[in-house]
């Protein structure tokens, strides 16, 4: 092992425990305190999950995404859960995301990067520390890796037991997404026949037939030249990451190693870990945890982030100014990113910063319906999306990805998109432990609009023409 504290220039040494000190929000309290230490110990002995080298290669491209030479989605459950560990829907899942990723990569000319909420997102931060259903109030439920959803005492004390098991659903998915990435599930002409389908099958199949063909027509040109899958691994193959939010540190700590060919330490739960809206506190245990770790990470950034306190969190959590480590993920909601936006982009811009800006257009919004059903419209999410590209462009600032809660399930729990999917659908198939997630066909949609917007953006020329 290597050196166990590293000195850097915002201040004392960081070791992996050095977030202990500080004030922690959204840290559930576990009854049996030995269990707990018990279980971080054990989880210290396991294996990581990913190699240290792979989320330096992440990091790599993450750089070339800040100056739109890349493209980042990273999309999936917003909390996966224990009850839902299958094989299918892990594949079902990573395959939109791969048709999202082909048609984003023809809109915007630049290569992909695809970036699984999954394998690891299990830990929610919550608004309330308790839930109430008529007169019995319970603590909330925070995920799979910490309690249970059921609403009954006996679920909801966080069991670290819990830990172990998302360690190993973890593994199995991670497991299962490199084969697929790696096997020939992922080939490009599949990916494309399964978006000729889609389009096939939507009620919007005009608007998309037109992307699709140029896609078809383009995969013929490439074999034409030779390029085929048997040829040109980059056809068959694909580089696929993991990403979770790093929200139960224990957990974060206990998968923390040190790299032997760097001597730095990485988080190994994931490629890549984000710090949520709600746990962003400068001087907070969240932060501190990930100012040492040396992954790539990520920041949300909601509406009420001001650009003094965006400054100093970029510069706690970044002090070398590296290209690719820092991705700031905006979340303003659809009203409020032309607003709120643009004086970040120019501080970060005036400072100098080689940050990312990637959009979620979900966390801002959410809303709840007359029945109480958390949902969000499709048409808020696109707008949101175009928002945030038309701030970029307003600043002369690179817009380097997005960011979306999705399954590849028929679920109903976002309105809108091309089956107009009604609040009164919603009760069909709502099936999400949290927030309400775009279909399987809301999330290619999206893709679809995302890819000729970015298109439009880089040829206005060209579609001035094609609009005439
Ligand atoms: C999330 O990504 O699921 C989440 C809780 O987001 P935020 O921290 O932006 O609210
Ligand atoms: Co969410």
């Amino acid at each position: 092992m290597g050196v166990e504290t590293q000195i850097n220039s915002s201040g004392p040494a960081w070791t992996p425990d050095s977030w202990r000190t500080k004030p922690i929000r959204q840290m559930p309290s576990y009854p049996d305190q030995a269990a707990l230490r018990a279980m971080e110990t054990r989880l210290h002995g396991y294996p990581p999950l990913v190699f240290a080298g792979e989320a330096r290669r992440l990091r790599a491209s993450l750089a070339l995404a800040a100056e739109g030479k890349a493209f980042v989605l990273q999309g999936g459950d917003c909390a996966e859960s224990f009850g839902d560990f299958n094989a299918n829907i892990i594949r079902d899942t990573f395959r939109v995301l791969l048709q999202m990723a082909v048609v984003l990569t023809f809109g915007g000319s630049v290569p992909v990067i695809k970036l699984g909420r999954m394998a690891g997102q299990f830990a929610k931060p919550r608004s309330s520390d308790t839930e109430t259903v008529g007169d019995l109030s319970l603590p909330s439920y925070r995920g799979d890796i910490i309690n249970g959803p059921e609403f009954s005492a006996g679920a909801r004390v966080p069991d670290p037991a819990r830990m172990e098991f998302g360690y190993f659903q973890s593994a199995g998915t991670v497991n299962l997404l490199r084969a697929f990435a790696s096997g020939g599930y992922a080939d490009l002409h599949e990916v494309h026949r399964w978006n000729l389908d889609f389009v096939r099958r939507s009620p919007l199949a005009e608007r998309y037939q037109d992307l699709a063909s140029r896609i078809d027509e383009t995969l013929h040109f490439m074999a034409a030249c030779g390029m085929t899958s048997e040829s040109t691994p980059q056809i068959r193959e694909t580089d696929f990451y993991t990403s979770h939010e790093a929200l139960l540190l224990p957990y974060e700590q206990a998968l923390t190693r040190v790299d032997s060919t760097t001597n730095d330490y990485y988080a190994c739960s994931a490629h890549f870990i984000w710090i949520g809206d709600r746990t962003r506190q400068l001087d907070g245990a969240h932060v501190e945890f990930m100012r040492g770790i040396r992954n790539p990470i990520g920041l949300k950034v909601g509406p009420s982030v001001q650009e003094d306190d965006l400054l100093r969190l970029i510069e706690r959590l970044d002090p070398a100014n590296e290209a690719g480590r820092l991705t700031l993920i905006s979340r303003m909601g659809a009203e409020q990113v032309a607003a709120r936006l643009p004086k970040l982009l120019r501080a970060t811009k005036r400072e100098g910063r080689r940050v990312l800006w990637v959009c979620d257009p979900m966390h801002g919004n959410t809303i709840t319906t007359a029945e109480r059903v958390k949902t969000r419209r499709f048409e808020a999410i696109l707008a949101e999306v175009r928002g945030f590209f038309d701030v970029h462009q307003a600043e002369g600032t690179v817009p380097s990805g997005v960011h979306v809660e999705m399954t590849g399930q028929d679920v109903t729990e976002c309105t809108g998109g091309a089956r107009q999917l009604s609040e009164a659908d919603l009760a069909t198939r709502y099936h999400t432990f949290c927030d309400p997630r775009l279909n399987a066909e809301q999330a290619l949609e999206l893709a679809f609009q995302i890819a000729a917007e970015l298109k439009a953006r880089r040829m206005p020329e060209r579609n001035d023409i094609a609009a005439q």
